[in-house]
């Protein structure tokens, strides 16, 4: 049965229903449907809209609803969408009561406020699984307190860093998506109930009182805006694909570091896959398809972009399409952060391999001219004597790390025996005590500070 079928005179067409139904997606919404009538219909009550029996007969009816279909027992099917289904369940269960529970409540305003109490609690879906993967990369940057590692600029070794570092920017990038996503959670869980279908109602309708029943921070204050707004989609998706963004370049560093070439990290054999005609490999296919599915997240924030671009107010059924990106999107991104975190957890760190790069290619070189420069040298002129020693090396087939002190001395008379010592890698990292620098002194800090700001979520 439709809810508006009395102003026609034919049935719809198939095509029609095909087309214009929402319900083998919008299902998805049955218990933030249920819990928002619950909530309406309590505070029709308590304001003697309709009589307190009947709130409670109509609540009670709401109530068993969600136990059967919690169970099995009650299929979701044969409706226009999920609205229109409970409400159809509710009056074929309980009769002309049920009739009463869309009083002083439009689809417009009931879709808005279903779609905001899933929303918010697929915030917490997401600050728990990027908690889970934060968790795992502590673990890792206390490994990686005691080994060093090239750090990169340009994907060229640059300078030394305790390989701790190299997890907590990570742990930094997803703190940050938890600190985004508790901040759109709160400008999700603002109540369009009570807007009606566009312009309110009048019915002496106490929305205060709904929006506490349902956890919201407070009512819309305007409601052609409340039935329409969809910013939280998009904001939503668009914490997504940063998220995404972040656990791209995670997979892109994890790639790299598990080839043979770099070699730092080793992906276990749970975690690695296969190929059909090379005996030989071992393939990082779980960050890659990771890496894939970013372009996917994305495209569902354009689309939501572009499906809320020149809407006029109020509520307009474009606005049906706001669901199935989003629910992808809360999928994939859910399901890559819980496999992320079980990746990191299976990879092993490889400590030789890893402190050879970092003293390869002259990672050492900048320790050099600061060595010279906190003797007294202009850094300039330090940059460009240390520039000569790399220069002299490459032409030599030298290192920085076999090079005398007489040799040093050649270059500059500043030069001291402890210039041998300066230039291994594990002592330019360790130098590196700067606030947010690469030693391991601050990298712990850096470890203990993360987990006091994650303490707040
Ligand atoms: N399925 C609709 C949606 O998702 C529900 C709202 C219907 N309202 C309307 N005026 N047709 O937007």
């Amino acid at each position: 049965m439709k809810l508006w079928e009395g102003r026609f005179d034919k049935p719809s067409a198939k095509s029609l229903e095909e087309f214009n139904d929402s319900l083998s997606f919008d299902k998805k919404l049955w218990r933030a449907d249920i819990r928002g009538s619950v909530a309406h219909v309590k505070m029709l009550g308590a304001c003697g809209i309709i009589s307190q029996s009947e709130a409670d007969e109509i609540s009670g009816g709401l109530d068993a609803i969600y136990a059967d279909i919690e169970s099995g027992k009650t299929e979701i099917a044969g409706a226009e969408d999920i609205h229109s289904f409970i409400e159809n369940e509710l009056i074929r269960r309980i009769g002309e009561t049920g009739k009463k529970l869309h009083t002083a409540r439009s689809r417009n305003d009931q879709v808005a406020t279903d779609f905001r109490i899933y929303v918010s609690e697929a915030y917490s879906e997401l600050v728990n699984n990027l908690k889970k993967v934060i968790s795992s990369l502590l673990d890792r940057a206390a490994e990686g307190l005691k080994y060093v590692m090239p750090g990169y600029t340009h994907l060229r070794k640059a300078q030394p860093i305790c390989a701790g570092h190299f997890f907590n920017a990570y742990s930094e990038m997803f703190l940050r998506d938890i600190e985004r996503v508790v901040q759109a959670r709160e400008r999700a869980a603002v109540l369009p109930l009570g807007s009606g279908a566009l312009a309110g109602t009048s019915y002496p309708i106490d929305r205060k009182m709904t929006s506490d029943l349902l956890g919201f921070i407070r009512p819309c204050e305007n409601s052609l805006d409340g039935v329409s707004d969809r910013d939280f989609v998009a904001e939503y998706l668009f914490c997504c694909s940063l998220i995404m963004a972040h656990l791209s370049r995670l997979c892109e560093d994890i790639i790299l570091y598990s080839t043979e070439e770099f070699g730092y990290f080793e992906i276990s054999d749970e975690y690695s896959t296969g190929s059909s005609i090379m005996p030989q490999k071992k393939n990082p296919d779980i960050p890659e398809l990771m890496r894939g599915k970013t372009g996917r997240i994305y495209g569902h924030l354009m689309a939501m972009l572009t499906t809320i671009k020149a809407i006029p107010l109020a509520y307009n059924k474009d606005l049906q399409e706001d669901k199935e990106g989003l629910f992808d999107a809360e999928t994939q991104v859910n399901s890559c952060l819980s496999i992320m975190s079980e990746l990191l957890a299976n990879i092993s760190l490889k400590p030789a391999k890893m402190s050879k790069a970092a003293e390869s290619e002259f990672c050492c070189a900048t320790d050099v001219a600061d060595y010279l420069a906190k003797k007294g040298m202009p850094f300039r002129n330090a940059h460009a004597v240390t520039g000569k020693i790399v220069r002299q090396c490459i032409q030599n087939n030298r290192t920085l790390q076999n090079m005398t002190a007489n040799e040093f001395k050649s270059f500059s008379e500043l030069f001291e025996p402890d210039i041998c010592e300066v230039v291994k890698a594990k002592n330019c990292a360790k130098a590196r005590t700067s606030f947010g620098g690469a030693s391991p002194s601050s990298v712990k800090a850096n470890i203990k500070s993360i987990k006091a700001r994650l303490k707040k979520y």
